[in-house]
């Protein structure tokens, strides 16, 4: 498995009581790297309390605008989440593309965005031709892609879990079309009863991305210690 194991929590439009769920969270000293993607109004806060915590987490944020910093309304720049302290954002989510119709030609200006304030894209696809392929071709930069398949995400609280044998196999099939500096992360249903068998099934994988698991501390901390523990 990738020493740089990344697993990113997101938390999607749920609000998290941030000192409740840190004093709960219980991981070890040697735990992978963790991103947290919290709404964007906890950004801040969250950025703040982060400086005072015993382990290094990131921040990420969920979404960014394709918009520069300016006259758009209800729009958050690329700009204003590095100000915000994000290290990586998720870009082409399935929900957004369902719900909000984004497309390939957003993801590929909020791409450029992002990389202009040095924050880390992590492109969400369900099929390969949901990465657009130019960003990729035109940098030597590691690029980030999270494999997810809408049917797998979890909803009202159930999981739906993709087989582990499609998550490898859907990577691997990516991994030789696509430049090499490419990580890939999978996210749908990540949870502590499935996390060990993703990871033993998919050494390719560098990285989890958990939504509803996440949302519980102590879930989400035995994610993280199962993630250790198959390393
Ligand atoms: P889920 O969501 O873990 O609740 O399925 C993951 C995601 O959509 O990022």
């Amino acid at each position: 498995m990738d020493k740089n194991f990344l697993v990113v929590a997101n938390w999607k439009a749920n609000s998290v009581d941030l000192p409740k769920w840190f004093d709960e969270l219980a991981i070890s000293e040697k735990a992978p790297e963790i991103a947290i993607a919290p709404a964007y109004y906890q950004l801040g806060t969250l950025n703040s309390q982060l400086e005072n915590y015993k382990f290094a987490i990131n921040l990420a944020a969920q979404n960014v605008s394709s918009f520069p910093t300016g006259a758009f309304t209800g729009e958050i720049s690329a700009q204003m989440l590095k100000d915000a302290g994000a290290k990586y954002c998720l870009i082409g989510h399935s929900e957004r593309r369902k719900y909000l119709h984004e497309t390939n030609d957003d993801i590929n200006l909020k791409y450029e965005a992002l990389t202009k304030e040095n924050i880390i894209p992590i492109v969400c696809a369900q099929s390969f031709e949901e990465i657009p392929q130019d960003i990729f071709s035109q940098t030597s930069e590691t690029g980030y892609v999270m494999f997810e398949p809408f049917e797998a995400i979890s909803s009202d609280s159930r999981y739906k879990p993709e087989s582990p044998e499609n998550i490898a196999q859907t990577i691997v099939d990516w991994e030789t079309k696509l430049p090499e500096n490419i990580r890939f992360l999978y996210g749908g249903s990540v949870n502590p009863e499935n996390c060990a068998n993703i990871i033993s099934f998919c050494p390719q994988l560098s990285g989890l991305v958990v939504g509803h698991a996440s949302l519980d501390p102590i879930t989400f901390g035995s994610v993280i210690n199962l993630v250790l523990q198959n390393s």
